[in-house]
This record gives C-alpha cells, sequence and structure tokens, in this order.
C-alpha cells in the first residue's frame, strides 16, 4: 500500500491513537521501577525484573555497556512500544544519571508528554528541575507519580506545596495518600471517591487486583492514629477546595496531575495508566521553517534525535532515531537526504523492545524508528519524503567541564581522530582545538563530567585506542564575534584560553561566570554566544 492511497480515516486513526512519552526523575526515585510496573499493567511484560534484567544482560556485551552497568545507571535510551487499550503507547526510555542529562534533554524533544517521577521522601529534586525546565520550554504536559509512599514520606500537602512553588504549576491531586510508610494504607480516588486498599501482602512482580472499598469502612479508621485520621478527613475536604481539574490548563502546563502510589509494590499504577490514557494528548504538530506541520495532513516526515553507534558491537552499526511527526512511514519509502538533497531508500528499518529489535514495515506520527547503519544522519536532521522543510533545531546545552585528550599511542591517530568524529556526531561531546599553540590535542566539553569516561571507553572498546585525560579549569566556553583588534585585547595569556572549534570558529573558554560577566561589560562591541555539545 502506498501512502497515496491509504485511507485518510485510517491514517488518523492510527496517529490519532499514539500516545509518546517520557519518565522523568532524579536518579532513584523510581523510573526504572515504574516503566516495568506501566509494562507489566500494559501487558507487555509478565514479570517485572525482566527490563532491568535485560539491560544487565546487555551490560554484559561491551565495556561501555559494562561501565553502565557497574555503576548502576542507564546511559542509553531505549524506545519501548506496547499497545494498550486500543491506544499504541510508545514509551521513551531516559536515562537517569545526572551526568547523561544532555541525551534525556533531547529524548524529551521526541515526546508528547511526561510523566514525572518524584520521591515521596524527597520532593523535588535538582535534576527533577532540570528536566522539567526542559519539558516546559517544549510545551509538554506533566503528569506526576509520586512515589515510595510505602515509605516515610513528606506531608502530601507539603510535596504539592513544593511542586507549585518551585515547579510554578499548579498540583491536582487526582488521589490522596492514605497513611505513609508502615502505614500506608492506600488511596482515596477522588474521581470515583473510592478508597483503593493497599495490599501490604501483595509482591511486586505480578499484579495483583486492589481491593476497593469507601471512606467509611472501619478498616481506615482502625488503621490510624485519631491523629492521622482526622488530618486525612481534613485533607480530603479540603480537596474540593484546592484546585479543579482543568484538562485545558493541564494541557497548557499550566496543572499537572498527580497520583500517588508505591511502583515496587504495584500500588497506584493501574489508576495511574487508566487516567494516563484517558488524558495524555495524541502526537502534537511541529514547528518547522515552513510552519506547523500538522501530523495527519501532512506525509511522512520526522527528526532525527539520537544516534546511538556500536549498539551491537558485533555489528560495529549506528542506529539513528527517529521521531515520526507526520503522515505514515513504510518501509523502502524513499526520502532525500537532509543535506545532501539525495534521494535515499529507507530500507532498514526497526521499532525496539528494549534492547531486541523488529523489522519494521510501517509506522505513524507519534512512533519512534530505528535506522540502522546510516552514518550519514546528524542529530536534528529532518527526513521527509517530500523534502522542502526543516524542524526548528533540537536545543542544544552549554558545555562545563573541559579537559585535554591525549591519545597515547600516535600510530593509532587515524581510529583516534575518526573515533572523535563519531561521538561528535553523536552530541557526546563538543571537539575544540587550542590555537597558536604547539599542542595539538583535541580539548572536549561536556555537560556532565561522567561523559569524559565514555568517551574514553568507547574510544578504547570501539577504535581501539588508549587515551589520556587532563581535566582544565575551565568552566564555560564561548563564541566570540567582534572587531579582530578587540578580541586581542581578551587576556589570552592570563587563563582565558583561545581555541576554534571544528569549524573554526573562535571559541573562548572562561574560568569562572564572573570572569565572562567581567569582560562582556568591558567589551561590550564583543559578542559571547554559549557554545553547545
Ligand atoms: P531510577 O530508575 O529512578 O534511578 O530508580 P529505580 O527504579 O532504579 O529505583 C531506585 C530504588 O528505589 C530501587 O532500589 C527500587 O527498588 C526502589 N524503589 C522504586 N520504587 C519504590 C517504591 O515504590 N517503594 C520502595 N520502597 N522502593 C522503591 P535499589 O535497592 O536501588 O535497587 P533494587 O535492588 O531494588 O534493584
Amino acid at each position: 500500500m502506498s501512502e497515496q492511497i491509504i485511507n485518510p480515516i485510517q491514517l488518523n486513526n492510527q496517529i490519532q491513537a499514539r500516545r509518546t512519552f517520557a519518565i522523568i526523575s532524579h536518579p532513584d526515585a523510581g523510573k526504572t521501577t515504574l516503566t516495568e510496573k506501566l509494562l507489566l499493567y500494559g501487558n507487555a511484560i509478565h514479570l517485572a525484573g525482566s527490563v532491568r534484567a535485560r539491560r544487565n544482560q546487555r551490560a554484559a556485551t561491551s565495556d561501555w555497556m559494562q561501565m553502565e552497568r557497574e555503576r548502576g545507571i542507564s546511559i542509553t535510551s531505549t524506545v519501548l512500544q506496547f499497545p494498550y487499550e486500543g491506544r499504541i503507547i510508545n514509551l521513551l526510555d531516559t536515562p537517569g544519571h545526572q551526568d547523561f542529562s544532555e541525551d534525556t534533554y533531547r529524548t524529551l524533544m521526541a515526546a508528547d508528554c511526561a510523566v514525572m517521577v518524584l520521591d515521596a521522601a524527597k520532593g523535588v529534586e535538582e535534576q527533577t528541575v532540570k528536566l522539567f525546565e526542559v519539558c516546559r520550554r517544549r510545551g509538554i504536559p506533566i503528569f506526576t507519580f509520586i512515589n515510595k509512599m510505602d515509605r516515610p514520606a513528606l506531608d502530601p500537602l507539603e510535596l504539592l506545596d513544593e511542586v507549585e512553588n518551585v515547579l510554578g504549576m499548579q498540583p491536582v491531586p487526582m488521589n490522596w495518600p492514605i497513611g505513609d510508610g508502615p502505614s500506608f494504607m492506600g488511596v482515596f480516588d477522588r474521581q470515583t471517591e473510592q478508597v483503593h486498599l493497599y495490599d501490604r501482602t501483595a509482591r511486586n512482580q505480578t499484579i495483583s487486583p486492589e481491593q476497593i472499598t469507601t471512606m467509611d469502612d472501619p478498616r481506615i479508621q482502625a488503621g490510624l492514629s485519631d491523629a492521622q485520621y482526622e488530618d486525612l478527613l481534613l485533607n480530603i475536604g479540603l480537596m474540593d477546595e484546592l484546585a479543579e481539574f482543568d484538562e485545558a490548563a493541564f494541557l497548557r502546563e499550566e496543572q499537572t496531575m498527580v497520583y500517588f502510589g508505591s511502583a515496587l509494590t504495584n500500588f497506584g499504577v493501574q489508576l495511574f495508566l487508566d487516567d494516563f490514557i484517558k488524558y495524555a494528548p495524541p502526537p502534537a504538530a511541529y514547528h518547522s521553517d515552513a510552519g506547523v506541520i500538522d501530523p495527519v495532513s501532512n506525509g511522512f516526515s520526522g527528526f532525527v534525535f539520537k544516534i546511538q553507534a556500536n549498539m551491537d558491537p558485533r555489528h560495529r552499526d549506528s542506529v539513528a532515531f527517529l521521531r515520526i511527526c507526520s503522515g505514515r512511514f513504510e518501509r523502502n519509502t524513499q526520502v532525500k537526504h537532509p543535506r545532501t538533497g539525495k534521494p535515499l531508500k529507507l530500507s532498514r528499518t526497526y521499532t525496539f523492545f528494549a534492547d531486541s529489535r523488529e523489522v519494521v514495515d510501517e509506522a505513524y506520527a507519534g512512533d519512534i524508528i530505528g535506522l540502522p547503519g546510516n552514518r550519514e544522519f546528524q542529530i536534528g536532521d529532518t527526513i521527509s519524503s517530500q523534502g522542502g522543510f526543516r524542524f526548528d533545531p533540537i536545543p542544544r546545552f552549554p558545555a562545563e567541564h573541559f579537559a585535554r585528550l591525549i591519545n597515547l599511542d600516535i600510530s593509532k591517530q587515524k581510529q583516534f581522530l575518526k573515533g572523535l568524529h563519531q561521538l561528535e556526531t553523536e552530541g557526546a561531546m563538543q571537539v575544540l582545538y587550542e590555537t597558536d599553540a604547539a599542542r595539538r590535542d583535541p580539548i572536549l566539553g561536556v555537560v556532565g563530567v561522567l561523559q569524559f569516561e565514555v568517551v574514553q571507553a568507547r574510544l578504547a572498546g570501539e577504535y581501539n585506542v588508549k587515551t589520556k585525560l587532563e581535566p582544565l579549569p575551565h568552566q564555560l566556553a564561548r563564541w566570540v564575534e567582534g572587531p579582530a583588534d578587540i578580541i586581542d585585547k581578551l587576556p589570552w595569556r592570563y587563563g582565558m584560553m583561545r581555541t576554534q572549534d571544528v569549524d573554526g570558529r573562535l571559541v573562548a573558554l572562561f574560568s569562572t561566570p564572573h570572569e565572562l560577566k567581567y569582560y562582556s561589560e568591558k567589551y561590550p562591541e564583543l559578542r559571547f554566544e554559549a557554545i553547545t555539545t
């Protein structure tokens, strides 16, 4: 079936059925656990633990992944697709470690909404704020899942206050927790006014039905102290005075729907998933230099938001991940190369479940497909059947850590440069060279220091090049533009480093934000633009 003859109603139905989202959280809040439980409740897996197990299996396949396992973090994102209640869910799994936040940022560009997981004992943490800001910039709605209610938690009102004050969104509790930690009994569902009782004996690998009752069930009062019970009644009464849920305000990111639960013990996951299906938006239109691209009325188009090389070290292939923004993709579709304009046939395309991949013959706006072996793609590339427009660029983030990378075996210089080029294409780091210096060792700029180790481990594992890292004291890099005589007045000899990027543009490395501020004020003729990884 070709794109021209697909029934427009079918096309619309397929696209409207897609729900594409990412889970954001501070490390350890429970993102992996909630992912697993959503897959469990979505019937995509039958035993929780398998995603983690797969990760560990995958981790054993290369040194680089070995690093992921040793550190107990997830470095790479995976895309998980599963059908649920007539919808096709695309879950963009994002790395949680703060050092890998840039990869997460890019992944959020491909999501239509986000689920923010908070640890009930910790509230809104640093990394959550950063990720939240990216969601806000992108304008996607956010669900909040307050996790670990089976452990001692902060007061629910305090948690809601924090969401409101720190993130500036009006939290609307969709359910209310009854007790916490050892006294956690379940949640009161505001919509149905029913109480879902927490079953302390339920184990967490399979689904167990929740017991449903009402607030006048004597077990509730019996399970709480008098003060707790009074507080609960007060809070439930108070909730009606708190914000009313307003779907339009949620979609505008002014409100966030809040759910309390415990992912580890499966509690509250079903309630959350049922609402998610109801309120998560279908694929949104994306902006381009030719205006807004509607997901339904345009032909096939998408953009590359992630490139990952050597997912399978045996094949040494590189996979470009494409978010489909409009229309229907079919295998063997002819597209135009985003930069050369040459026709290109997309014949090898995959969809992913954890680390296993399947050939995909067709996919729709909202879906993510992987294009393996296409090293010609770059992050941010627009790929479309008709051509003629480019999606807005993916925002990039300024590097904050810098170090010289020294190749320890000069006979491997060719591989060293090839590896550096590949890793830079993937957006792993920014490569700079000191100008007018005898040393030609590249300077790497990264958002998080762990990226240095990934670059070194991958150069060793994939290109057989051993390297040494010499950290630099600089904290900021700026492209400098302006009259050459003024540029020469900058204190290049005294701490500020003069470098250039791979395109030959002048880049100044500053040691402190204060230094940058001082020289920007002293030389208003110069422009200092943040360079990005
Ligand atoms: P992350 O992806 O956000 O980093 O968090 P992850 O799901 O890995 O969870 C971090 C830790 O918190 C894990 O414990 C996990 O079992 C635990 N956890 C997640 N949800 C809940 C919950 O609802 N209640 C309780 N009590 N704990 C929860 P771990 O000991 O680090 O790992 P593991 O030994 O369980 O694998």
